[in-house]
């Protein structure tokens, strides 16, 4: 289904000078981690035999379905957070073409309370020095149904739609808004804190968050410019997240 004209199209158009497109891989991000790829590569798969989600967990990865990693070269580790923010954004504008999807912290796509993409960024670091990153995207675009495990919490742009997709339009339109948000951000000229409230679906909401181990009720006020999630517990006290799991 994806096919040398998205190489093609890239090549002329984007950032994205070296394409890799695969019937079938465990996970694009562990191939984009091989050194072979030079920066800007884009792996793409049909589908993952062991997609990898945020926090250990398992990325379902059937046929129908967006894959891709982009190796992109080392940045300031204080900005991976604003990356992994503006990335949700861009993902978030390019999908917005077909429905109402928004963004829960840090960088989940959600419609009504349900996941229909997510970003695993992963680094390579030698010693204390950051040598490569690897931002791993997954959109469920036509997928129909979903194993019973997954089925209270999982939705695509199909379900939402009632249609499907070339999967290489969405590609190319999530590319091009991440290009643009990716130069921005390196040239400390995104706004990610406006970006956010613009999308975020829980902004000025209760959260349940997992903290430390701990659930906690919280309201979401927004974010820093770091990409922390600002919330205020029932007491007032406000609190700067950096790692945690809003569960919806
Ligand atoms: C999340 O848990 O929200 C992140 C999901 C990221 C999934 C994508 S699919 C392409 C890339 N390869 C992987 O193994 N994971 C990411």
């Amino acid at each position: 289904m994806l096919s040398r004209e998205t190489s093609d199209y890239l090549a002329s158009k984007t950032l994205f000078k070296h394409c890799f497109i695969f019937n079938e891989l465990d996970s694009t991000n562990n191939e984009a981690m091989k050194s072979t790829y030079p920066h800007y590569s884009l792996i793409i798969a049909e589908k993952q035999y062991a997609g990898k989600g945020r926090s250990g967990r398992k990325w379902v990865s059937d046929e129908g379905n967006l894959y891709f990693s982009i190796v992109l070269p080392p940045m300031p580790v204080e900005q991976l957070l604003p990356l992994n923010i503006s990335t949700g954004y861009a993902i978030c504008d390019a999908l917005r073409n077909y429905a109402d999807v928004s963004l829960k912290w840090p960088n989940d796509i959600v419609f009504n309370n349900k996941k229909l993409g997510g970003i695993l960024i992963e680094t390579k670091f030698s010693g204390n020095i950051l040598e490569k990153i690897v931002l791993g995207i997954g959109i469920n675009v036509n997928q129909l149904d979903f194993s019973h495990d997954i089925k209270e919490i999982a939705t695509s742009l199909a379900i939402i739609t009632e249609r499907q997709y070339r999967t290489e339009e969405i590609l190319w339109q999530i590319l091009n808004n991440f290009e643009k948000n990716y130069t921005d951000l390196l040239k400390k000229r995104i706004d990610i804190i406006e970006k956010w409230c613009k999308y975020s679906m829980n902004f000025g909401k209760m959260i349940k968050i997992h903290l430390d181990g701990e659930k906690m009720e919280l309201i979401e006020k927004g974010i820093t410019d770091k990409g922390e999630l600002i919330a205020v517990d029932h007491f007032g006290n406000e609190r700067k997240i950096v790692l945690g799991d809003i569960y919806l």
